[in-house]
């Protein structure tokens, strides 16, 4: 099985961790969000994968450079220019010659645990043109929601209902089967987005199927989902991975709760460091407070200073001693 990741946008949700990194290149508990993505689709059975690149896409590059990651062959395909989720889709299926058989499509920022060999079993059974993965969530406002019918067939696709208004609470979960015959849909070099403009069209046609499965997911696209994510993975919830790496340091009298520390990283005496992420290469200063806060690669936290509220500090910023800083971004960041 071969499949499409999307790994293209701008990731601004995430700035300013993004502006030096895509968004699928950041750490989740010192493997990339891409890393563990492919993985999955390797569990799934898929043995080859186009990475749809639009910013940043030498780092996928320089970071991946056998042109394979987790067992799956790797093709780059790089955007003229941004051509949205669908158009983004089209070029990178063309660009690796995925234009004759059923392929995965996906955004490579959500972290699930999705059985892809099974989508696939479902998708066929249906004999539609493309079957969408849905998964539960509270409130579906923020997404896009999918009622079906009791065959799976779909019956609307509604992008982002006000509050209230959803008929469902089942959302499209960001992985899709997809017949090659969806790409008479994108069609070359034009701009078009797969949830408001393909889909919609594939519902009119009655081709559109979906299945739901409530197994572990996150769209790990906002700074408190990507801690969620990584956190997830080391107090129990997913799994219990080690949370500190085996070569940072923590200093004698320093507290580590519920927290990652990455490669590198050094958490100097005094300091506390509770519901967090440090990543590789980052320095705590004596007596620091970081509570539920996400500090960059690089990056220095002056002595006694005090971070709060998802507070999230860039790639190699200094943050002055004793200042205090509660839901900030450092360096400061447009939001769009
Ligand atoms: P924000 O800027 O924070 O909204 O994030 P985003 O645009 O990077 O991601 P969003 O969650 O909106 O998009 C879903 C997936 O599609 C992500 O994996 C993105 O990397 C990817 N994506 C979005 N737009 C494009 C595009 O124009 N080209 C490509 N190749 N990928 C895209």
């Amino acid at each position: 099985m071969r499949a499409v990741v999307l790994v293209g946008g701008f990731g601004t949700r995430l700035r300013p961790l993004t502006l030096s990194a895509p968004k699928q290149m950041l750490p989740v508990n010192g493997i990339t969000m891409l890393e563990r993505v492919i993985t999955n689709l390797a569990r799934g059975g898929v043995t080859e994968a186009v990475l749809a690149l639009g910013y940043l896409p030498e780092v996928f590059q320089e970071n991946f450079p056998s042109g394979e990651i987790a067992g799956v062959k790797m093709h780059y395909a790089v955007e003229p220019e941004p051509l949205d989720t669908g158009g983004a889709i089209g070029f990178a299926a063309r660009f690796a010659g995925f234009t004759d058989d059923t392929f995965i499509a996906l955004n490579g920022d959500v972290i699930n645990d999705l059985d892809i060999a099974a989508l696939v079993e479902q998708h066929r059974a249906f004999g539609g043109e493309g079957t969408i993965h849905l998964t539960p969530v509270e409130d579906p406002s923020r997404f896009g929601v999918v009622p079906i019918d009791d065959r799976g067939r779909v019956e609307a696709f509604i992008e982002k209902p006000p509050a209230g208004e959803a008929p469902s609470n089942w959302i499209n979960a960001g992985t899709y089967v997809l017949e090659p015959s969806v790409l008479d849909r994108m069609p070359e070099g034009e701009k078009v987005s797969i949830e408001r403009a393909v889909f919609p069209d594939m519902v009119a046609d009655g081709k559109l199927f979906a299945v739901q499965a409530d197994g572990y997911w996150v769209d790990a696209g906002t700074p408190e989902s990507y801690m969620k994510v990584a956190l997830d993975l080391v107090n129990g919830t997913r799994s219990s991975e080690p949370a500190v790496a085996a070569d940072a340091t923590i200093e004698d009298g320093a507290t580590v709760e519920n927290s990652i520390v990455g490669s590198g990283a050094v958490i100097e005496a005094g300091a506390s460091v509770i519901g967090s992420m440090i990543q590789r290469g980052a320095r705590v200063g004596a007596g620091a407070k970081i509570v539920d806060s996400i500090v960059g690669p690089n990056a220095l936290i002056g002595p006694a200073a005090e971070l709060s509220e998802l507070t999230v500090v860039g790639d190699s910023v200094v943050v002055e001693a004793s200042s205090s800083h509660s839901g900030a971004k450092l360096p400061d960041v447009p939001k769009e």
